[in-house]
């Protein structure tokens, strides 16, 4: 069976849809089978397209995150994916709390898959300037390979 990885953040329109472009392009190059896709815990950002900041680190790149668009977790997602991966703490407590008795989805935070940043929060850059979006792409791709690497080694 393969792998299907959720990324979540808060608002699904800055942190995970980078990290799952950037998780699209790692799977792509280790030649993984697996569905991607992110969500956010809270509704505010439903039906809306990826920060225009978070578009353009992507674009620079050299991805094009602009047809994705926002949505809220929902109780199937933890039936429906293998992996669950929250950017921080607070988004992976609150899929704790959200999670329903049947969830077969294995909880991680994505900087676990990051040795040596084991428990550590991908930052909100929501209210902070363009750097942080650099920043928060660097997070992500680390994620993005060490995760890779990691569902690679389950599967052998
Ligand atoms: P994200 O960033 O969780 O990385 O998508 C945020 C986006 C929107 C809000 C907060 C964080 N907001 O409060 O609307």
């Amino acid at each position: 069976m393969g792998y299907s990885v959720l990324f979540v953040c808060l608002g699904n329109i800055c942190r995970s849809p980078l990290a799952e472009a950037a998780f699209r392009e790692e799977a792509r190059r280790l030649k993984l089978d697996v569905v991607i896709d992110s969500a956010g815990t809270g509704g505010w950002h439903v039906g809306d397209p990826p920060d225009p900041r978070a578009q353009a680190v992507a674009r620079r790149n050299g991805v094009d995150i602009s047809a994705l668009r926002g949505r809220q977790v929902k109780p199937a997602d933890f039936r429906r994916f293998t992996h669950i991966v929250a950017l921080d703490e607070d988004n992976l407590a609150n899929l704790r709390r959200l999670a329903p008795p049947d969830t077969t989805a294995d909880l991680s935070l994505l900087l676990d898959h990051v040795e040596g940043r084991e428990g550590q929060a991908v930052a909100d850059p929501y209210f902070g300037d363009d750097d942080g979006f650099d920043v928060t792409w660097t997070d992500v791709t680390a994620g993005a390979q060490g995760l890779a690497a990691a569902l690679r080694s389950l599967k052998a």
